[in-house]
């Protein structure tokens, strides 16, 4: 079979590259800045990872609590996440989640309403209000058809099934990307004067994860970080307490906190609340770090069900309730375990379930370090520090998404002409067709073998000699990658995307593990079983970069400061409970 296949060239001003809620959100606010906008997914059209976004997203609208405000909001994510977030990130996410909220329902997003016809708001964990605004529980289904059907309004191009392999930069500047078409391998080289990545995160790397197959494998961050650009915090990976445990195929899979927002109840083997034990005032509705370390001690305390997992019992609220509530979780049990949550408890686990670090971006335009790249959404740090709020990255996507759309339409207006470098289109071409050949591996053996060592060795407790053996082990499995197996068929080049998923998850697998070495502490949804306590000097981010060699290098950089007018909202008023969270 020939190994390049025909190449096109497609010219825009803005790129985006990833289909979820970041990136169509972002497309819109280029669009309507005036530029010429081309949007990239993966998957098919209006199947983005958003849609498994199921139980809210955050405004301080007050529409339950009036006493909400943004300056609240604020207080809570930054003192919940540890205080590694960047401080203005948290302050402008706040601030516009209201009115981005409220656009989204102007569009004709289904949130649920009032029976005044206010945006009814439902609770979810360690916020101090009813903040959470949602569509039953497929509030990310809800807001990606209400995007895209703005996007088809606005006939901005949405093309499916574009694997991008790279980045195409040229001194400084990034210039487009290489992408292949994963149905027929059709290649196209995407010029533009601007991009935003929004490629999602790094947690289908973990085997038990809440990310489906083929998703969130980290090539957003690779891409970037083959680009020039720096990545932050990457060991800060945010376990929810409640995936499903069986069958195996679906182990994993989201059991929303909605489930807990609504009133559900966590019970041990024995028939024990034993949220009890581990956070008495707030239970269920805890922290997601302290549930999830929660569920996982229970566990490996011998105190899990058949299956493995603890129980989360809803069946209390009734049938019609959870059916107008959680209507997802119920056919979802239903579908897959023939088990009806209104009449039994469902048995759950923690699961990897989103990238709180990610690419280095500024906090006003989400620019990266690298002249016309902006990231939005997943791929980005800065929001959520070492512990992120429930229902915090949806507002992220659509708050972030418009301004890094608006900051690339405008880096494009500002361009007299557009770069185009026939030596990096050559590279990368070159590049994606030394992939192409017979090998004596495949990647999805290797894909499974790495997801179970991030499970043992940066899971959802660290040592020091877990992440060592870890980082043996990528070590290994980056040898085989060169044997790999890649044969284009008429099934498609899914061979191709799976050979470049397993090089970029081998890279952020190897960026997670030197974040959790270097992290020598114990701080919200990171910890290190050898260093139990929080450590006030490591109250700083951990920045990826490729050093000298193209070795990964990892280096600490110190938080932004508060700015003035939020320091009221920043106070360490109770301090942050560590004690009693270790297991050995
Ligand atoms: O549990 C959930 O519904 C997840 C929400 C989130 O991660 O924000």
């Amino acid at each position: 079979m020939n190994t390049r296949p025909s190449t096109r060239t497609n010219v825009a001003n803005v790129l985006i590259i990833g289909a979820g809620a970041a990136g169509l959100r972002a497309a819109i606010a280029a669009h309507t800045a005036g530029a010429e906008v081309v949007v990239l997914g993966k998957r098919a059209r209006k199947d983005a990872h958003t849609v498994l976004a199921a139980g809210g997203i955050n405004a301080a609208l007050g529409t339950r609590d009036p006493a909400d405000s943004y300056g609240q909001h604020f207080a809570d994510t930054l003192k919940e996440g540890y205080f590694l977030s960047d401080p203005r990130v948290v302050e402008i996410v706040v601030r516009e989640a209201p009115a981005a909220v409220e656009e989204l329902a102007e569009w004709g997003c289904a949130f649920a309403r009032t029976p005044d016809g206010r945006l009814d708001q439902r609770y979810f964990g360690a916020h101090r209000y009813r903040r959470t605004c949602y569509a039953g529980d497929y509030t990310g289904r809800a807001m990606i058809n209400t995007l895209d059907g703005k996007i088809a309004g606005l006939g901005i191009p949405v093309l499916e099934d574009q694997y991008v392999s790279r980045l195409l930069t040229s001194d400084g500047q990034c210039f487009g990307a290489l992408a292949f078409d994963l149905m027929t391998g059709d290649r196209t080289v995407f010029l533009a004067d601007a991009i935003v990545l929004a490629a999602g995160g790094h947690t289908r790397m973990w085997r038990k994860s809440s990310s489906r197959r083929d998703e969130n494998n980290g090539d957003g961050m690779y891409l970037a970080l083959e680009a020039g650009c720096r990545l932050a915090d990457m060991e800060l990976v945010q376990f929810h307490p409640t995936g499903m445990v069986a069958p195996e195929e679906m182990a994993g899979t989201l059991v929303t906190e909605a489930v807990r927002g609504e009133g559900g109840h966590l019970l041990n083997a024995d028939g024990e609340r034993f949220m009890t034990r581990y956070d008495p005032e707030r239970m269920e509705l805890s922290t997601r770090d302290r549930v999830a370390f929660a569920n996982y001690t229970e566990i490996q305390e011998g105190r899990a069900g058949p299956n493995g997992g603890v129980f989360l019992d809803i069946s209390h609220r009734g049938k019609d309730y959870i059916l107008e509530k959680l209507p997802r979780m119920y056919r979802q049990f239903l579908e897959y375990q023939m088990l009806d949550i209104s009449a039994n408890p469902m048995e759950v686990a923690p699961t990897a379930h989103y990238s709180m670090g990610g690419v280095v971006v500024d906090p006003e335009t989400h620019s990266t370090g690298v002249a016309g790249l902006y990231a939005a959404g997943e791929v980005t740090a800065g929001l959520h520090g070492a512990n992120r709020l429930g229902g915090n990255s949806l507002t992220e996507t659509i708050v972030y998404g418009r301004r890094a759309g608006e900051a690339a339409a405008a880096y494009s207006s500002s361009q007299d002409a557009q770069l185009r470098s026939r030596s990096t289109i050559g590279d990368a071409q070159d590049e994606l067709s030394i992939f192409v050949h017979n090998g004596s591996e495949f990647a999805r053996p290797l894909q499974r073998a790495l997801r179970d060592v991030m499970w043992e060795c940066c899971g959802v407790v660290r040592s020091e000699a877990r992440i060592n053996h870890g980082l043996q082990r990528v070590d290994e499995l980056r040898g085989l990658l060169g044997e790999v197996d890649v044969r284009p068929s008429s099934e498609g080049y899914g061979d191709l995307a799976h050979a470049l998923d397993l090089r970029a998850s081998l890279v952020g697998a190897e960026a997670s593990l030197l974040g959790a070495l270097a992290r020598r502490e114990t701080r919200g949804a990171h910890i290190r079983l050898d260093h139990p306590d929080l450590d006030p000097a490591l109250q700083l981010n951990f920045h990826t970069i490729r050093g000298d060699g193209g070795r990964l290098e990892v280096r600490s950089e110190p938080i932004a400061p508060v700015p003035d007018h939020m320091q009221g909202w920043a106070k360490d008023d109770e301090a942050i409970e560590t004690t009693g969270r270790l297991l050995e």
